[in-house]
């Protein structure tokens, strides 16, 4: 096959730091901890194998400060780094043992997550992250808040596009002051949701960079074609990176070329494969380990057993 590839690998600068290419391995939970041997060895062999940017997996902000510090956390953004990415992490918002729906939370609950974020940005700093990126998108809480459909507030909260995109708004601006220089803030957020298309999105994509955020995360930004659902907001004036089979070499260089996104984020493919960017750098298709969406990885999250790719030869497992 013959494919340039090159537009995949030129560099990307953001806050004084440089992403290697364009390739991002987005948040996927492996159910492997984050502060044990096997989570360095699983985000340090991705970071090995290319990847410019490794962001972890979505995080319980409830986490930080009790059984997630920045000393314990540093093994593995070191471990991030030593393989040439730069190393971002997800957080997940949390504020009861059991997930909440928007109407559930009092004001108090709502100022304790933001709180919350607020501290887990805090310790992640500290940790040596480069970003950090709450978790808008896939129907949580968050982009509950943001959807008409699942939002039945009817105070500051609910109601109008603008109330809608106050808890987000007050998250980043919470946790603006702790990244100061040293990271850069992403969110990633669903473009099209339960009641809510991409005009309302853009809108809120709009607000939330005036508030801070500097690296926008669509999922699933395809419809179409490649990163399609990316495009109105790949103006805006931050990098934004599409995410959703773009694993297949010629719809990611797709997505880039045709400036549809800034960035390409590949999942299921760097778990069956972590070699998946050099391989691509290097021309070497044919030795691509290829997601075949058999969603197996999918199946050992449900049951909480280690991510695995039903593709490995089984000592690998
Ligand atoms: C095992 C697994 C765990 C995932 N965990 C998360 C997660 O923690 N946070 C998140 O936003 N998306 C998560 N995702 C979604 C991926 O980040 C990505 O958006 C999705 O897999 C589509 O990209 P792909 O087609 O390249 O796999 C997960 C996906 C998989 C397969």
């Amino acid at each position: 096959m013959s494919l340039d590839t090159s537009p995949l690998f030129r560099p990307l600068r953001i806050k004084g730091k440089t992403l290697r290419n364009r390739i991002v391995m987005p948040p996927m939970a492996v159910c492997r901890g984050l502060n044990t041997p096997e989570a360095v060895e699983w985000y340090g062999r991705r970071a090995r194998g290319g990847a410019a940017l490794v962001v972890v997996e979505a995080t319980s902000i409830a986490r930080f400060g009790f059984d997630l510090t920045a000393a314990n956390l540093r093994p593995l953004v070191s471990a991030i780094h030593d393989g040439g990415a730069l190393a971002a992490i997800q957080l997940f918002p949390t504020v009861r043992a059991r997930q909440a729906t928007p109407e559930d939370l009092s004001l108090t609950e709502i100022d304790v997550l933001v709180q919350r974020y607020r501290m887990a940005a805090g310790i992640c700093a500290a940790a040596g992250f480069d970003a950090i990126e709450p978790h808008g998108a896939h129907g949580y809480l968050l982009n509950q808040f943001f959807s008409p459909d699942t939002n039945r507030r009817t105070d500051a909260y609910g109601g109008t596009t603008d109330r809608r995109m106050r808890l987000a708004t007050e998250i980043i601006e919470a946790i603006r002051p702790s990244c100061g220089a040293s990271m850069f803030v992403m969110y990633r957020h669903t473009p099209v949701g339960r009641g809510y298309g991409i005009e309302e999105s853009v809108a809120l994509a709009s607000r939330l960079i005036n508030a801070g955020v500097e690296m926008l995360d669509l999922s699933p930004s395809s419809r179409n074609a490649p990163g399609d659902l990316a495009v109105p907001f790949s103006a805006l004036g931050v990098p934004v990176v599409a995410v959703n089979e773009l694993d297949v070499p010629e719809r990611a260089v797709e997505a880039i070329t045709l400036g549809r996104a800034h960035l390409v984020a590949v999942g299921r493919g760097l778990i069956a494969d972590p070699d998946w960017p050099i391989k691509v750098q290097e021309g070497r298709f044919s030795e691509i380990i290829a997601c075949t969406r058999c969603d197996g990885c999918h199946d050992d999250l449900r049951w909480n057993r280690p991510v695995t790719c039903r593709q490995w030869p089984a000592e690998s497992a």
